[in-house]
């Protein structure tokens, strides 16, 4: 019995937008490693669109079949196969000069947020890149009242999950030596954000 690859919509919504903003802060970049790739299918638009990069996919193993699947399809030859990796267990002895999540931190507890931020300085080049796509309040509010339903139904699911605060995540950033330089509004309250590291900061993490 063949399997059905797995389908996401909002990829399918979100990727166009999301890729304008990697087009520009991914241009230098070549090792990317995404987190919490889903489906996978963001990672096979990025991929084909930037083809300079080698876009590692990772997440939890039950997600790793239908990533291969779309991987596999599309033939690109920047797509290795994808990494176990959830953000609280071990991470892979590679380096990278960009991260890439989408949809994660508001999904993970907070706990694992704070454990995927402590972790990067690791896998991460000293100059390294970080985008992050996915709604985030500010100044302690929901940008819209559809994303305050959105982290009403997140909690009911876990309360463990719900919509960050984007001065929390900001500080997490920062405590790993990298500067917000841009934050992107996106199609239905959502946002992409973009960190850098600077070499001299890298240097004390
Ligand atoms: C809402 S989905 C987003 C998937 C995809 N990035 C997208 O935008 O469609 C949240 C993803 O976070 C992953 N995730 C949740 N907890 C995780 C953890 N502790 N470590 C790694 N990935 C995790 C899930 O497995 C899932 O793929």
């Amino acid at each position: 019995m063949s399997e059905t690859k797995p389908y996401s919509e909002s990829c399918e919504r979100n990727r166009g937008p999301i890729l304008e903003v990697l087009r520009e802060h991914f241009a230098d970049r070549r090792q990317v490693i995404e987190i919490g790739s889903g489906t996978g299918q963001h990672a096979v638009h990025f991929a084909a669109a930037l083809p300079q990069l080698i876009w590692q996919t990772s997440d939890v193993d039950s997600n790793l079949p239908g990533i291969r699947m779309w991987l596999q399809e599309s033939g690109l030859p920047n797509l290795p196969p994808p990494i176990a990796l959830d953000v609280t267990a071990a991470w892979p002895d590679a380096r990278y000069d960009a991260v890439f999540t989408a949809n994660t931190l508001h999904i993970m507890g907070w706990p694992e947020v704070r454990a995927l931020f402590a972790a990067l300085p690791k896998v991460l080049a000293t100059d390294a890149v970080l985008a992050v796509y996915g709604p985030f309040n500010y100044n302690g509010r929901f940008t819209s009242e559809s994303n305050a339903a959105f982290d009403d139904w997140l909690k009911r699911r876990s309360e463990y999950s719900g919509i960050r605060d984007f001065a929390a995540v900001d500080e997490l950033t920062r405590s790993i030596g990298f500067t917000l330089v841009e934050d992107r509004p996106m199609p239905a309250n959502n946002r992409t954000l973009v960190w850098r590291r600077a070499a001299a900061s890298a240097a004390m993490t």
